[in-house]
C-alpha cells in the first residue's frame, strides 16, 4: 500500500513534516516579564490534576516512534517517520512547560497515575492505527482539560501555558485524525463501523474517567459531568467524524424560460 492508498499523499506529509520542523526550530515561548502570581486556594484546586496531565505529556516515545517506523516502511512514507520524532519532541516540551511552572509554584510532580500507565499499556498493544487511537482520545480530552484548566486560574503564566498547550494540541490533532481518517477510508465498510463505535466507546469511556478523577476543578470551573462529556464528544465529532456536504447538483434544464434560470441561479449562488 503506498501513502496515496491511504488518502495521505506525499504532498500531505511535506506540508505537515515543514509544519512540525518550523516549529521545533522557532518553538511558542512564555514570556518571562507575564505575571506569575498563584493563588494557595488555586494551587490546593489545580495541584493533583495538572500534576496528572504533566505526567500523560511527559513520555520517550519510544513505543509510537517503533510503530511509525514500521508502518512508513511498509508503505514507503519515510517523511513520517521525521514526522513523528518532531511530534514526540513538542509533547516532551509541553511536559517540561508545565514541570517547570510546577517546579517555581512548588507543585509535587507525579511520578506514576493508573490512568497514565493504561493508556501507555494500551499503546503498546500494537500498530501506529491503535496508538493514534489512543493519542487522539487523551489530546481531544486534554484540550477540553487546558481550556477548564485556563478558566480556573488568574495566574497569567498559566492561562498563556495553557493556550500554548492547546494551539499546538489542535495541530496535532489535525495530522492524527488526517492519517486516521485516511487509514479507516481505505477499510472495508463493516471494519470502518467497527472501528468507528468501538473507538467512540473507549473515547466516552475515557472522557468519563477523566471527568471523574479530576471532579474538583471541573465542578470549580462549572462544569458537571454531562457538561464535560458534550464538549468532549463536541470535539471528537468535529475531526473525527466530520459531516460530509452533498455536492450541489445545478443543472439548468434546457427548457427554462430565461427568468426561470435567472432565479435559479441566484438562489444556487445563495448556498455557496
Ligand atoms: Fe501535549
Ligand atoms: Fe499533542
Amino acid at each position: 500500500m503506498s501513502s496515496h492508498t491511504t488518502g495521505m499523499s506525499p504532498h500531505d506529509l511535506e506540508i505537515w513534516l515543514n509544519h512540525f520542523e518550523y516549529h521545533a526550530e522557532h518553538p511558542r515561548c512564555i514570556p518571562h516579564e507575564l505575571a506569575d502570581v498563584l493563588e494557595p486556594a488555586e494551587r490546593r484546586l489545580i495541584a493533583g490534576s495538572i500534576a496528572t496531565f504533566q505526567l500523560g505529556e511527559q513520555s520517550e516515545g519510544s513505543t509510537l516512534r517503533r510503530a511509525a517506523e514500521r508502518f512508513a516502511r511498509a508503505r514507503h512514507m519515510p517523511a513520517l517517520v521525521r514526522i513523528i520524532e518532531l511530534f514526540i519532541r513538542e509533547e516532551q516540551r509541553h511536559a517540561a512547560l508545565l514541570r517547570s511552572f510546577m517546579e517555581d509554584h512548588r507543585i509535587p510532580l507525579k511520578h506514576s497515575h493508573w490512568t497514565d500507565q493504561a493508556f501507555r499499556r494500551l499503546r503498546r498493544l500494537a500498530g501506529l492505527e491503535l496508538c493514534m487511537c489512543v493519542l487522539i482520545t487523551a489530546e481531544l480530552i486534554g484540550n477540553v482539560y487546558y481550556r477548564v484548566l485556563e478558566s480556573v486560574t488568574g495566574c497569567r503564566r498559566l492561562k498563556v501555558l495553557c493556550r500554548t498547550l492547546v494551539a499546538e494540541e489542535l495541530v496535532h490533532v489535525a495530522f492524527e485524525s488526517q492519517l486516521l481518517l485516511a487509514l479507516r477510508a481505505a477499510r472495508p465498510a463493516w471494519a470502518r463501523t467497527a472501528i468507528r463505535s468501538t473507538h467512540r466507546a473507549f473515547f466516552i469511556a475515557t472522557a468519563s474517567v477523566v471527568c471523574l478523577t479530576h471532579r474538583s476543578l471541573l465542578r470549580h470551573a462549572g462544569h458537571g459531568a454531562r457538561n464535560f462529556l458534550r464538549l468532549c464528544l463536541a470535539q471528537y465529532d468535529f475531526y473525527l467524524e466530520p459531516v460530509s456536504i452533498p455536492t450541489l447538483a445545478y443543472r439548468v434544464p434546457q427548457t427554462s424560460a430565461p427568468c426561470d434560470r435567472i432565479s435559479q441561479r441566484s438562489s444556487a449562488a445563495s448556498v455557496k
